[in-house]
């Protein structure tokens, strides 16, 4: 009998990816997938996935469906902690310690702005190394609350550092990183770095291609049911993150492509002002995202078979531009 996996986020950019992945393995997975626009149900449908309506505030939804299923993948909103204290609480009324929850994270937490002392490189096999994460975004505190609420369940923790790629899902394909740095480049006809230049050379941030980390759920997921991960710890956290850039080295690859379309003037990048930032870069004072310093290595994710073997953040970048330029209609 195929296990019956519930997903959150599957209209998303990580969670329809992770669900054309589960797809591939018809014989393993049944999936129903919550959904907010019933026009995603009929595609659903025709992939054989169950549409399930409500959003992460239906708590009571969550429980149930997180209870009559082997497993659930959360891939849709991290930050918000109701939804997943009401998922941990379906999965535990089934009494079983088997009951699988997959929570998506983020490296972001981890981020030290430029003017800070070069960042730590954290290990997701030293589980002190990954609770010494600094708690500055609210996203880690659903991740302490997993921490300290999941040990009668089998719970782990995939924590994606920058993902980028043309997705595999059925809705969303590309991820919210990079297409602020195409458009804000085309708008002002340079292209830019979210930070002050001057202090950006050292500064690595770490990337996954969207396949490899679709790969890595499945991985995760696979490994979990069987139970045949070995660790001791109660809930184990995986670094999706398979290599480093610079936000430099990456601004000049923007810029070379946007040049090479003649859609910015010039190769040399320079800060983007305040206006593009605000415009083209969510999250207000989380833009700073996009100019910290984040390094992690995962190790515990490679222990258990992940070996990624995508193109790498420059290969994938044509892609992207392409299919940017494609959905804001400029040629
Ligand atoms: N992309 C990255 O590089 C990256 C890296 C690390 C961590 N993350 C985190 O991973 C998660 C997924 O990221 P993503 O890139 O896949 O984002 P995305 O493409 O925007 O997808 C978000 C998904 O969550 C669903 N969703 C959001 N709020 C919901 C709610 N209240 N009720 C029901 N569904 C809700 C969305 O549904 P609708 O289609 O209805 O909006 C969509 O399916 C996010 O928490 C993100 O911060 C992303």
């Amino acid at each position: 009998m195929p296990f019956k996996v519930f997903l959150t986020g599957a209209s998303g950019y990580i969670g329809g990816s992770v669900l054309s992945e589960l797809l591939k393995f018809p014989d393993k997975y049944t999936v129903s997938a919550l959904i907010r626009k019933r026009e995603y149900a009929d595609i659903l449908q025709e992939h054989g996935v169950t549409p399930v309506f409500g959003s992460l505030d239906d708590a009571e939804l969550l429980t149930r469906w997180a209870k009559e299923s082997d497993a659930v993948i959360h891939a849709a909103d991290y930050e918000h902690l109701c939804a997943v204290q009401a998922i941990v609480k379906g999965l535990k009324e089934k009494e079983d310690k088997g009951a699988v929850f997959i929570h998506t994270s983020s490296t972001t937490g981890i981020i030290l702005p430029v003017d800070q002392p070069a960042s730590q490189t954290y290990d997701d096999m030293n589980m002190e190394s990954v609770k010494s994460i600094p708690r500055n975004l609210p996203y880690r505190l659903v991740d302490d609350w997993i921490f300290e609420n999941c040990k009668d369940i089998t719970a782990a923790i995939v924590a994606p550092s920058v993902v980028h790629g043309i997705g595999s899902g059925l809705f969303n394909k590309i991820s919210i990183y990079h297409p602020g740095f195409f458009k804000a480049g085309m708008e002002r006809r340079r292209p830019g770095l979210v930070g002050n230049i001057a202090n950006q050379p050292n500064v690595v941030f770490g990337n996954v291609n969207i396949h490899d980390l679709a790969d890595l759920f499945q991985i995760v997921l696979e490994e979990s049911l069987s139970n045949t991960i070995e660790s001791e710890d109660e809930v184990r956290f995986y670094f999706g993150s398979a290599k480093d850039h610079s936000w430099v080295e990456f601004a000049q690859a923007v810029g070379k492509i946007l040049h090479n379309r003649g859609l910015v003037d010039t190769i040399e990048v320079s800060q983007f002002e305040p206006e593009y930032v605000d415009k083209y870069f969510p999250g207000g004072d989380l833009s700073f995202i996009w100019a910290g310093d984040s390094r992690c290595v995962a190790n515990r994710s490679r222990k258990i078979g992940w070996a990624p073997k995508y193109p790498d953040i420059f290969g994938t970048l044509e892609q992207e531009v392409n299919y940017v330029l494609e959905k804001s209609k400029i040629k």
